[in-house]
C-alpha cells in the first residue's frame, strides 16, 4: 500500500491532534459532512437522467416519489445531521428559519450553517455546482439552539468548507490551520487528500463578475474592472483573463486554485448584491483568508460583519488579497 494516501477521514483525526482537549465530537461531525457530501455527490452525478428516468416530481423505477436536486441536497445534509447529537441548531439556505434538532436526538454543542446546492441555474445544464458549509460553536448556554447561535461574525467560525460536483467531487475545508483539498475517489467511495495546504497563487490569471450586468454598477465598480482589464489610463496593468460560470463555488475554486478576483457587486436593483451572506460570503471568506486571499464587502473584510437576519444579501469582492483590496480603493474612491 502507498503510504502517501491520506483519506479525509485520517486528515480529520490528525487535525484533531493539535488539540489534546478535543473529545472528537467535531472531527465526527467534519466526517458526517464529508459523507453527506458523497451521498450528494451520487445523485448530482445521476442528474442528466432525469428526464430519461422520468425523475424529479415523478414516480421512479422503484416506484419512489422523486425529489429536485436541490431539495433533495438539503434533504440529506439534515438527515445525515440531526441524529448525531453534535449539533445544537442548523440553518440552511433552503429553510426560511433555523433547523431545531429533535430533541430526542440529543443537543450537542455545536452549529451548522450551509447551502446544499449552490448555482442552482447551472443543475440542469451539467454545469458544476456546489455545497458551501460553515460550523460554530453555540453561544447559547443549554437547550435548543437559537437565531443568535447562527448570527455569528464570520469571526468566530471553527470549520468553513464547501464541495464541488464539477468534472470530479473536490471538497476543500479549513479549520483554521490551512486549506485543504480532497478528491473523490468514485472507485473506493473516499475523499483522498490531493491539495495540501492551497495558497492563493501571487500572480492572479482571472477576473469573474457577471458582466451582462454592467449598466447597473456603479462607477467604482466599472472603473475597477476597467483596470482589471488594463485599460485604466491612471494605473495601468496587465489585463486578467475573464471567467464566470454563474456557479460561486465553481468560481471561487478556480480562483483560489489560479488565482484572481470573483465579485458580485451591489448595484442599482440589488441595492445588497445578490450573494448570501451567512450560507455563502461567510465561509468562503474564511477559506480565502486562510489561503493568504481576502474578502470584501466593497468597504471592509466579510468576517467582520455582524450578521442581522438569516438570509441577509452582501456584496462580495473575493480572491487575491491586493485585488480585493483594489476594489476598495476604488469603490471608496467613486462611489459615495
Ligand atoms: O447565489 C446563487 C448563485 O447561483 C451563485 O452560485 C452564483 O455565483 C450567482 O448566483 C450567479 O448569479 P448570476 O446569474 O446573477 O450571475
Amino acid at each position: 500500500m502507498d503510504e502517501q494516501i491520506i483519506t479525509i477521514e485520517r486528515h480529520i483525526i490528525e487535525q484533531q491532534r493539535r488539540y489534546p482537549e478535543a473529545t472528537g465530537v467535531f472531527s465526527n461531525l467534519m466526517y458526517d459532512i464529508a459523507l453527506a457530501a458523497k451521498i450528494i455527490a451520487r445523485e448530482t452525478t445521476r442528474a442528466g437522467l432525469v428526464d430519461v428516468l422520468g425523475l424529479a416530481g415523478k414516480v421512479n423505477v422503484q416506484g419512489e416519489q422523486q425529489m429536485k436536486l436541490d431539495l433533495f441536497a438539503n434533504e440529506t445534509m439534515i438527515r445525515m445531521n440531526s441524529y448525531t447529537g453534535r449539533l445544537a441548531v442548523m440553518a440552511s439556505e433552503e429553510n426560511e428559519n433555523i433547523i431545531p434538532i429533535p430533541e430526542e436526538y440529543g443537543i450537542g454543542k455545536y452549529v451548522l450553517i450551509f447551502d446544499p446546492l449552490d448555482g442552482s441555474s447551472n443543475i440542469d445544464v451539467n454545469v458544476s455546482i456546489g455545497t458551501i458549509f460553515v460550523v460554530y460553536r453555540r453561544v447559547s448556554t443549554g437547550g435548543m439552539g437559537t437565531l443568535e447561535d447562527c448570527l455569528q461574525k464570520g469571526r468566530h467560525l471553527v470549520a468553513a468548507g464547501y464541495v464541488v460536483y464539477g468534472s470530479s467531487t473536490m471538497m476543500v475545508y479549513t479549520t483554521g490551520h490551512g486549506v485543504h483539498g480532497f478528491t473523490l475517489d468514485p472507485g473506493v467511495g473516499e475523499f483522498l487528500l490531493s491539495h495540501q495546504d492551497i495558497r492563493i497563487p501571487a500572480g492572479p490569471k482571472y477576473y469573474s463578475v457577471n458582466q451582462g450586468y454592467e449598466q447597473y454598477w456603479s462607477t467604482g465598480v466599472r472603473r475597477f474592472t476597467r483596470w482589471l482589464q488594463g485599460m485604466d489610463q491612471e494605473f495601468p496593468r496587465k489585463p486578467l483573463s475573464s471567467r464566470y460560470i454563474g456557479s460561486l463555488v465553481a468560481d471561487f475554486h478556480r480562483n483560489l486554485l489560479d488565482g484572481g478576483i470573483f465579485y458580485y457587486p451591489a448595484d442599482t436593483r440589488k441595492h445588497r448584491g445578490k450573494l448570501r451572506l451567512v450560507y455563502e460570503a461567510v465561509p468562503l471568506a474564511f477559506i480565502a483568508e486562510q489561503a493568504g486571499g481576502y474578502a470584501s464587502d466593497g468597504r471592509c473584510n466579510i468576517l467582520d460583519v455582524q450578521p442581522e437576519s438569516l438570509h441577509q444579501r452582501t456584496p462580495l469582492f473575493i480572491g487575491n488579497r491586493e485585488l480585493v483590496e483594489r476594489a476598495e480603493e476604488f469603490i471608496s474612491r467613486y462611489d459615495v
